[in-house]
């Protein structure tokens, strides 16, 4: 496998690298606040729906993070009276009245610095406003330490069921490294005190790839994980952002491009190779394992094969029957009429997080000749041990995960190339 060490030029770790190709080539038509309340009273189609709740706070900051997030200054009242007031807004709308929500994902940031008081106001709100479907998925995410058991009552009273817990790493080295609270004997007493506790599915996120990171360290990582049996857990390699404080703190650990992405390589498969051993894992998407009978991760599944998610909370986006969401601020947004082509390219992107794409699906949303185009570009990472081709499917293979974003944002540029350039 040594040769698709360096298949391409830099390692593209997340799904959001692929989000600005498709606007490379057609952009997006800008639409007003009232297009959008429009749309909002018309008759909802089918596709399934999520709600996105986005709060833009955290009591403490980690080293490597630059998500749409502030410290919390104060007291966060007006904003958990701003969101619940989201949803009594928008709960008198059409949409929401005669629609069905599959998913509500609160994202962040972090979802549990409230007060169980807030967390209340909001959630009470939310019952009074959304109907759920009957086996709907409520996920909060979260870190251990601003969880406690009276909020977590609040949060399973109103039908939460899926905690998406920020661990980052059981190294104590580690969590030095990323800021982060507790050493490894708190953090995982209190997880399996979280899962002994929360009725639900209890997820981590993991990353790795901190500098001088040991196979022992990742290994043991995932060891953690089988043993606490955590319905899955997502798998980031570190990503250092260009003129982050972190980025010029391990500037010089990062010897050379390829020695980094040599280590990167290496950890992951060990991980991989961790997790799936026994066969009670699986890989749901890109970055995440999940146990055989636990996680589901609808959201995902909603928001990768074209449903809609209605974003809520300032730094909150999304997309509503075709219309692009972006919430600056309390009172200000972006809209946009996405063209038949972001809704395509978004589709295809999001089919390509999974380990198995299914050529029915792909038939689904291109056109016979850009089938053509996806079909020969298949056939070149089938060559290169990325893919199997199957009768109804291409499957990746561990390598074909590994570089799973960048076959995504690879395939999307040809087509588009093949499309527009002709
Ligand atoms: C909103 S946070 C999750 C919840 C919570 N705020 C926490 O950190 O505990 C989303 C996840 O993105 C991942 N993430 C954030 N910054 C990253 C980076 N620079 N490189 C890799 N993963 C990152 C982390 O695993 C993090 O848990
Ligand atoms: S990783 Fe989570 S807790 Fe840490 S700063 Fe980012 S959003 Fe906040």
């Amino acid at each position: 496998m040594k040769d698709n060490l360096m298949l391409f030029e830099k390692r593209f770790k997340s799904h959001h690298d692929s989000s600005g190709i498709i606007n490379r080539y057609i952009s997006s038509e800008k639409i007003g606040k009232e297009d959008f309340e429009k749309v909002l009273e018309l008759q909802p189609d089918k596709r399934k729906k999520a709600i996105y709740v986005h709060t833009p706070y955290c009591d403490k900051i980690c080293s490597f993070c630059n998500l749409n997030r502030k410290q919390i200054d104060g007291s966060l009242d007006s904003y958990a009276e701003y969101i619940a007031s989201e949803f009594e807004k928008y709960g008198k709308t059409r949409y929401f009245q005669e629609s069905t929500f599959d998913v509500i994902f609160f994202g962040g940031g972090t979802p549990t610095v409230y007060k169980p008081q807030q967390l209340e106001l909001i959630l009470k709100s939310i019952k009074e406003n959304v109907k759920l479907s009957d086996n709907y998925e409520f996920t909060f995410e979260t870190t251990l330490h601003n969880l406690n058991e009276e909020k977590l009552k609040v949060m399973m009273e109103y039908g939460v069921n899926r905690l998406s817990v920020g661990i980052q790493t059981f190294s104590e080295r580690g969590r030095v490294f990323y800021n982060r609270t507790y050493g490894k004997e708190e953090v995982k007493k209190r997880l399996k005190n979280l899962k002994d506790f929360f009725k639900g599915d209890v997820c981590i996120d993991i990353i790795y790839n901190f500098p001088d990171q040991t196979i022992e360290e990742v290994i043991e990582d995932a060891r953690i994980v089988k043993e606490l049996g955590l319905s899955s857990t997502s798998f980031y390699s570190l990503m250092v952002h260009e003129g982050s404080k972190l980025s010029k703190d391990i500037e010089a650990e990062r010897v050379k491009l390829e020695e980094d992405m040599k280590k990167d390589y290496i950890l992951y498969q060990h991980f991989m190779d961790e997790m799936l051993r026994e066969n009670k894992y699986h890989v749901l998407e890109l970055t995440k394992i999940a146990k055989n009978d636990g996680d589901n991760y609808q959201y995902i599944k909603v928001r990768n094969t074209g449903g809609d998610t209605f974003p809520i909370g300032v730094g909150a986006g999304g997309s509503v029957q075709g219309v692009g969401v972006y919430r600056m601020g309390k009172d200000m947004a972006f809209y946009s009429k996405q063209s038949e082509y972001h809704l395509k390219f978004g589709k295809l992107s999001g089919i390509m997080q999974f380990p198995i794409i299914y050529k029915e699906d792909i038939k689904n949303i291109l056109t016979e000749e850009e089938y053509k185009h996806f079909s020969k570009k298949m056939k070149e990472y089938e060559e290169k041990d990325l893919v199997v081709e199957k009768e109804k499917s291409f499957d990746l293979t561990k390598d074909g995960i590994f570089w799973g974003n960048n076959l995504s944002i690879d395939i999307i540029e040809y087509i588009l190339d093949k499309v527009f350039n002709k």
